[in-house]
This record gives C-alpha cells, structure tokens and sequence, in this order.
C-alpha cells in the first residue's frame, strides 16, 4: 500500500530540526566569493548609490574588507579595478601600480588563505567602455586576446590565484594560459566567464565601476540570454581551451543553464548573483517591501540548489554574518 494515508509528506516538515536533517541544499560561507571594487588612495571607502552596503575601497580598506569577510567565513574574494584613467586600449589594466595589483600584493601578505581572483577584462579601463580595443565601430577579437593577456600575467605577478576573463572574446582563454605558463605562472587558476549574457542586470555596476559603454551595447560580445545550447558551446569551448572552472551570469533568471552546466560537465561552475539582482532586493527592502534575511537565503539557495559549487554574490558579508548568528533562514 503506497500513497495517502500511509504517505504522508508533511511528518518530516512539522519541526525545524527534522526540516534541517532532510534539508538538501545548505549555505555556507565557504562557498561565496565577495566582489570588491578598489581603487588607488588610502582610507576610501564610497558607498555606491545604487548597491547600498557596496564600496569602492581603497588597497587599505579592501585588506580590512577582506579581513571582516574572512572572519565571517568568507574566504575568496574577486577584484574589480576602478582606475584613475581611462585610454582606448584600457592599458590601466595591465599597470603593475594599478589598483587591483597593489590590492592583490596587500592580501596576499595579509591573508595568505583567502583565495584573491581578479576580473580579467578592458571596459573598466577602456576610455569607450567597451571590453575589448576597437576596430570602427566594432570590438577586434583578436587585437584584444594580447591586451588580456597581458592583463591577466600582471595580476598573476602581483599574487592572484584565480583569473577570471569576462570579456567574451573568443579564444581569450587559451590565450591568457599560454602567457601565463610562458611567464611561469603554471599554477594560477582560470575562471571563465563562460556564458555571460548581455544583460540590463549589469546596471548597477557599471555604475560602480564607471563602465558603461560610450555608444552601442555588448550584444556583439556577449551571450543573447535566450540561448542555452549556445552556452554549453562557450562552457565546453572555455574547458577545451584551458578553463579551470566555468561562470554561469547572471544567475537568476538563468538558473536553468547552470543545472544543465552542472550536469553535462565535471569541471566546478560558478554563478554570478549580480549587482542588477542585488540592488533589486535592496531597494524592496529598503521599502519594507519583503523580508530580506528570507528572500537572500531564498535566492542564494536557489542558486546552489541549481547546482553551482560557488557563489559570486554582493550579499556574501551579510549572508555570512546572519549564517554565523543562525539568522538567516530559507
Ligand atoms: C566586465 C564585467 C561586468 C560585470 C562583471 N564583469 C560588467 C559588464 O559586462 O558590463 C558585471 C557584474 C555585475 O553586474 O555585478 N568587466
């Protein structure tokens, strides 16, 4: 005899500490990346307008960032440069001064076990806002794959772990491996941005980092979110050429691709919860629209639950904080 009555579903939801024995899906700090924006100076620390609780830092506050992030469990974190100049070919980007190297040297020496990544990409640095150099109008594949690289083997010398391409382009994986191993940085790990979809939930960012592109979009570059199959292509392709673990972003309205990522390949996959779907739950909750400490701990856990293996999230400070005070809750 199967089914109702002798089934009953509902005896294992009646306490919270039977829900928590069959809970599948458990979030855990360990498993979050905190992106900071840093740029030169010391003793900055801005709050972006439209990502309240995010800041442009500068090297010094970054390390007291990543300080209060390791304390609360967190033990990665990703750089994002904000440089004090802009030029066409972005060549801040690859400046051994720059922000994003010196923050690198500083944590590394500070924090030896927080795993340092960097954003691997022009448009912050690009005087146009795009990721790549331009040809008339157009971002030039292949002129761009040197300047990336070169990006990438100056945040390796500077101690990165992980470098992490989101520039789009074609063949920049291979590229950025072939000069690291040439340079002698056989063990810094790539995190492809793989299926990176041209997407509104960017905005806020680019506020942040001043990145919006002068004219155009990057749907030249970017994935059309409407395609799935393609972006097993770019994931398989990224592998092939190198990849130490792939990104699926955004996150939420894409979850559908990082299952599918999660069960066709082997390697890790990432997602990016970024500043679009982070700012959203900040301005209701600000409006005392929802209850926050729920709809993070919903979404964070749909995310996992998709199948990614880390997260890329603005909440990860906070969502650690409230795991650590047994707070946050689904
Ligand atoms: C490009 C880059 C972007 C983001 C991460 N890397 C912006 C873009 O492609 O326009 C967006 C992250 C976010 O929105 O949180 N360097």
């Amino acid at each position: 005899m199967t089914g109702f009555p002798t089934i009953r579903l509902r005896r294992l939801r009646r306490t919270a500490a039977l829900r928590s024995l069959v809970r599948e899906t458990r979030l855990s700090p360990d498993r979050f990346v905190a992106p900071l924006f840093v740029r030169l100076g010391s003793g900055k620390r801005e709050e972006i307008t439209s990502l309240p609780g995010v800041f442009r830092l500068s090297p010094d506050e970054a390390v007291a960032e990543a300080q209060a992030l390791s304390a609360a469990g967190v033990k990665a974190v990703i750089l994002f440069g904000i440089p004090d100049r802009k030029d066409d070919i972005g060549s801040e980007a690859w400046n051994d001064a720059a922000a994003v190297q010196e923050t690198v040297r500083l944590l590394k020496k500070s924090l030896p076990d927080t795993v340092v990544m960097t954003d691997v990409c022009l448009d912050e640095y690009t005087s146009h806002g795009h990721c790549g150099v331009l040809r008339g109008t157009e971002v030039d594949n292949d002129a761009t794959l040197p300047l990336l690289a070169q990006a990438a083997v100056s945040q390796a010398r500077a101690g990165a772990d992980v470098v992490a391409p989101s520039d789009m382009m074609d063949g920049r994986v291979a590229a950025i491996r072939r000069s690291l191993d040439a340079e002698g940085f056989g063990e810094v790990a790539i995190l492809a941005y793989s299926a990176k979809c041209a997407s509104a939930f960017y905005g806020p960012f680019r506020e942040a980092a001043g990145s919006a592109p002068k004219f155009g979009d990057r749907r030249g570059y970017q994935m059309d979110p409407a395609n799935r199959r393609e972006a097993m292509r770019e994931i398989a392709l990224d592998l092939e050429e190198g990849a130490d673990a792939v990104m699926v972003k955004p996150a939420l309205a894409y979850l559908d691709v990082i299952r599918e990522a999660r069960e066709r390949f082997d390697a890790p996959v990432a997602a990016y919860n970024v500043s679009g779907e982070y700012a959203m739950v900040k301005a209701a909750a600000a409006n005392g629209w929802i209850d926050e400490k729920r709809i993070v701990g919903e979404i964070l856990t749909g995310i996992f639950r998709a199948g990614a293996d880390f997260v890329l999230t603005y909440h990860a400070r906070e969502a650690a904080e409230w795991i650590a005070e047994g707070s946050l809750s689904v």
